[in-house]
């Protein structure tokens, strides 16, 4: 009999799932020998977000690329369960290349902390990915243009949970005809490409800053989050 037959070579056999997209890991454990890829980082994971800062860096022709100082792409931790998505950078992230380090990012980070949270434990990005000018809010064919970016991003990160801050990521993600004070705490189960995910809308913290009587309303936003069985 011919041994070398039995032999599975490991590298058809990576190509083989590549090829059936399988998305699994092998485990050598008896039982449950197929584990799924829910605590590993996939080369695929890092290599598709690379891809994806790739593709954001080579656009052309776009005023926000030209004059801002650097992309913003994102913050946290890619394996977290949790997505958190605001609207565009401001000064200081454009400046540090980073999102919510300004004001805003340190109401966010108390909000995270209030439900044990904190910011490298989330993964954080932005509907667009460089600053408009004076901070004034993206236009509707600006947010056009970055809005595959940013589902794709959903997709690669493939989050369990979905904060979408404010109406900007609100209306761009869900659609325009809703409104935050009718969406906000409340669960919807929303797709986006391959991934399925709950999302919920609350407000954003620079909104809070200037209407701080709001924050009782995100608290029970983040008390949801905080329950929430994932
Ligand atoms: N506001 C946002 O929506 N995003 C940031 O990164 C900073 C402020």
């Amino acid at each position: 009999m011919n041994d070398k037959k039995n032999i599975i070579d490991p590298v058809k056999l990576i190509k083989y799932y590549k090829l059936i997209n399988h998305n699994l890991i092998y485990n050598n454990k008896a039982i449950n020998r197929y584990k799924k890829d829910s605590f590993e980082i996939s080369a695929d994971k890092l290599d598709n977000l690379d891809k994806l800062k790739k593709a954001i860096h080579n656009i052309r022709n776009c005023s926000l690329k030209d004059n801002a100082k650097n992309m913003v792409f994102s913050d946290g931790n890619p394996r977290s369960k949790i997505m958190l998505i605001g609207e565009a950078p401001g000064a200081n992230e454009d400046e540090e290349g980073l999102p919510f380090v300004g004001r805003a990012g340190a109401l966010l980070d108390k909000m995270l902390s209030a439900i044990n949270l904190d910011r490298k434990k989330v993964y954080i990005s932005n509907i667009i990915n460089y600053r408009p000018p004076e901070n004034r809010r993206p236009t509707d064919e600006e947010i056009r243009r970055y809005l595959p970016f940013i589902t794709k991003h959903i997709e690669i990160i493939n989050p369990k949970i979905l904060v979408l801050l404010g109406s900007t990521a609100m209306n761009s993600l869900i659609g325009d005809e809703v409104v935050i004070s009718k969406m906000r705490g409340k669960w919807i189960e929303k797709n986006f490409g391959n991934c399925k995910t709950s999302v919920i809308i609350t407000f954003h913290p620079a909104f809070l800053m200037r209407q701080p009587a709001q924050k009782k309303m995100a608290w029970i936003d983040l008390k949801m989050i905080r329950d929430k069985k994932i």
